[in-house]
């Protein structure tokens, strides 16, 4: 079941997220979410940024390969910098789509991050016809898209996580990117993993945890760039950026879409 992230009694993946980051959007259930999450699992503040370390770094690292277009599925809330910060570093004109399916944080990026070539819209990852399709998106999919949904496959809790990555694979254009991130069952101690989903059992967007295996699975059909799915402070570091830490419990990787 999906809960609702607006009736302020219910934590959401996105406020605590944005709490973890130190970001400023969030209400008592998410703290107390963190509260609790802290007392038990202690590195889940540094794994929160080495997971924004990553989306940073990837993005980059599409645009520096020549992509100009850009879908960051599961967005989360605004904060800076964020992906069409980067990606305008590398290509002014870059156009950035914005996607998530949790309506607060929809209203947060149409009103803070929306401006010419930047667009916020709601969407599911589990529907990605959809979002292709979007005319507020207007994506040109003829052409290569840089996609990041990171730290969001978790959240898909049925069997068919795998299956909502190929039919987005399948639309994309030959040298498209998709990158992603999912924390890993193999690297996670047992009771770690048992209070974080019981905690996330009780927020908008219960968790499940794979293994290597099964998120290794996610990018079939993808050509992985190196260095591989590797833990996501592991991909291609930058020392001295903002979100340095070591973060074993989630992997991250990015798969190109073949010629
Ligand atoms: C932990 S935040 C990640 C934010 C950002 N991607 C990052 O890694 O820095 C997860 C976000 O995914 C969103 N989300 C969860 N399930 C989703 C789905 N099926 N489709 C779209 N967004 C989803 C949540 O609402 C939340 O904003």
């Amino acid at each position: 079941m999906t809960r609702s992230s607006i009736d302020g009694q219910t934590a959401s993946s996105a406020r605590v997220y944005n709490y973890l980051l130190g970001g400023p959007e969030h209400f008592h259930a998410d703290r107390e979410a963190v509260r609790i999450l802290m007392s038990r699992f202690p590195t889940v503040q540094a794994s929160a940024k080495a997971n924004r370390g990553f989306v940073l770094r990837a993005a980059r690292v599409m645009a520096e390969a020549g992509i100009t277009q850009f879908l960051d599925i599961g967005c989360g809330l605004p904060m800076s910098p964020n992906t069409h910060e980067v990606v305008r570093e590398v290509n002014p004109d870059a156009r950035v789509v914005y996607v998530d399916s949790d309506p607060i944080v929809v209203v947060y990026g149409r009103a803070w991050l929306d401006r010419p070539g930047v667009v916020t819209i709601a969407g599911d990852l589990r529907e990605p016809e959809a979002i292709l399709a979007s005319q507020e998106a207007a994506l040109d999919l003829t052409r290569p898209i840089g996609v990041l949904t990171v730290a969001v496959l978790h959240f898909i809790v049925e069997n068919d996580a795998g299956q909502h990555v190929a039919r987005l694979r399948d639309a994309l254009a030959p040298g498209s990117h998709i990158a992603l991130t999912h924390v890993c069952a193999d690297t996670i101690p047992r009771e770690e993993l048992e209070v974080g989903q019981a905690i996330y059992s009780r927020s908008t967007h219960p968790v499940r945890v794979r293994t290597r295996q099964e998120i290794r699975a996610l990018f079939d059909g993808l050509e992985l760039l190196e260095p591989g799915l590797v833990p996501v402070a592991d991909w291609r570091p930058v020392p001295g950026t903002l979100f340095p830490e070591s973060a074993p419990e989630a992997l991250g990787g990015i798969g190109r879409v073949p010629h």
